[in-house]
């Protein structure tokens, strides 16, 4: 695994990347899969309002597309004071694609971290076959 502090500095650089005029917050998103690569991505926002897509959303996009098998932990990070957490629909995303134990960690601007399985972040999330494994890929 990546160490947090290495991809907390690149969150923090990639702020500056999300397109957010509407809302003015910034947020960037990594999730390393089960190879233990860093697939990385921000928020777009759209003037159709409801088209904007989280940052957790666009670097699940990227890791889907660079041929990741599962999550092993994803890291978010904002422009906001103090420490923000994927908003229900991204929980969801993320429970979709997970490994076993994927954690969700989310890192202050002053570098301050703090985590929680995504289990913990959305109990009881949808499956469309609860009782199976998950699928990926
Ligand atoms: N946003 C994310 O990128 N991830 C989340 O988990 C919650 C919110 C974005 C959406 C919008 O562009 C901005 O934050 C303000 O809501």
């Amino acid at each position: 695994m990546t160490d947090t502090p290495e991809i907390a500095a690149e969150l923090r650089r990639l702020l500056a990347h999300a397109h957010a005029p509407y809302s003015g917050v910034h947020v960037a998103a990594a999730v390393e899969d089960a190879d233990g690569r860093v697939h990385y991505g921000v928020n777009v926002e759209n003037a159709a309002y409801p088209l904007g897509q989280c940052a957790e959303a666009s670097a699940i996009g990227a890791a889907v597309t660079g041929g990741a098998k599962g999550l092993a932990r994803v890291h978010v990070t904002s422009s906001l004071p103090g420490l923000v957490w994927p908003c229900g629909g991204c929980r969801q995303k993320i429970f979709e694609l997970a490994g076993p134990g994927c954690e969700v960690v989310s890192v202050g601007a002053d570098g301050a971290t703090d985590s929680r399985t995504i289990e913990a972040l959305l109990p009881l999330g949808f499956r469309l076959e609860p009782g199976a494994s998950r699928q990926v890929g």
